[in-house]
């Protein structure tokens, strides 16, 4: 089976990959940066069975010409696609009141729009052959907000209704679409945040989350065949402060 990962060259989608590819899946990792690309393709070909089970495309998802060309040039190589991850995101904190509308359409256009392109891409290929599996990576802020993150929750939260929705649109079309809510998870996204400590402790589990613990759940929502339009909280337990 196939499976894609949009943002799979580093962090949470990396892991994805990564346990995908540990379970025999062949995978498709896709992002902007060609170098983290190849960096990231050295890093997990110790789990490479084939030659072919993990390549990669590099493709900006705010860019719906790329994303088509890309989808076409993955389904030559990989084959079917049975699986979609959508984990390419960007993240830039700023009061509402100090921000920039390009930075409010940058967030929107790579965390919300983007997703919705590449699921519309990739749906036709699954709706005709009734199989597929969508899985969103949303933020735990899409629930609970965050000063400082209006723009990046706003496209959170857009994330939840959008997966809820087109959960409904394809639920007699064998595909089913899921979301995981991350609370701080380590990897470069979280790597320059200020008052750890004090975030730890508002943490009911008291840590960040590993990239390997969300890509554990995003291998249970793949093979957990009855569960669609669900949103699954991967936060050490952050959404009981809500
Ligand atoms: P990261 O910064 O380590 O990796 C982001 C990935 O997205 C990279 O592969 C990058 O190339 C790709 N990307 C960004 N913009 C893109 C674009 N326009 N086109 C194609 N690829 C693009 O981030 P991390 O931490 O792995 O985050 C992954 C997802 O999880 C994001 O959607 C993020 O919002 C979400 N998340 C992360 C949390 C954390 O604590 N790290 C917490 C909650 C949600």
């Amino acid at each position: 089976m196939a499976c894609v990962v949009y943002g799979g060259s580093r962090g949470i989608g990396k892991a994805i990959a990564s346990a995908f590819l540990q379970d025999g899946f062949r995978v498709a990792i896709v992002a902007r940066n060609v170098q983290h690309l190849e960096d990231t393709i050295s890093e997990l070909h110790e789990f490479t069975h084939t030659e072919d089970q993990l390549l990669r495309f590099s493709c900006d998802i705010t860019k719906e010409q790329d994303v088509i060309k890309t989808s076409e040039h993955i389904h030559h190589t990989v084959g079917a696609v049975s699986i979609l991850v959508n984990s390419a995101g960007i993240n830039q904190d700023s009061l509402l009141i100090k921000s920039k509308s390009t930075n409010i359409e940058d967030l929107i256009q790579t965390n919300l729009v983007g997703p919705m392109i590449t699921c519309r891409t990739f749906l036709r290929g699954m709706m005709q052959r009734k199989d597929g599996c969508i899985i969103n990576i949303g933020s735990i802020v899409g629930q609970r907000g965050n000063a400082g993150q209006t723009a990046y929750s706003a496209s959170k939260a857009g994330l939840v209704g959008f997966t809820k929705s087109l959960a409904k649109e394809v639920k007699d079309r064998g595909i089913r679409v899921n979301l995981i809510a991350p609370g701080f998870i380590d990897t470069d996204m979280t790597k320059g945040i200020i008052k750890r400590q004090e975030l730890e402790k508002a943490i009911p589990l008291g840590r960040f989350g590993m990239a390997s613990e969300v890509a554990d759940a995003a291998l249970f929502l793949a093979k957990s065949c009855y569960i669609t339009g669900h949103v699954l909280n991967v936060d050490g337990g952050l959404n009981l402060n809500i």
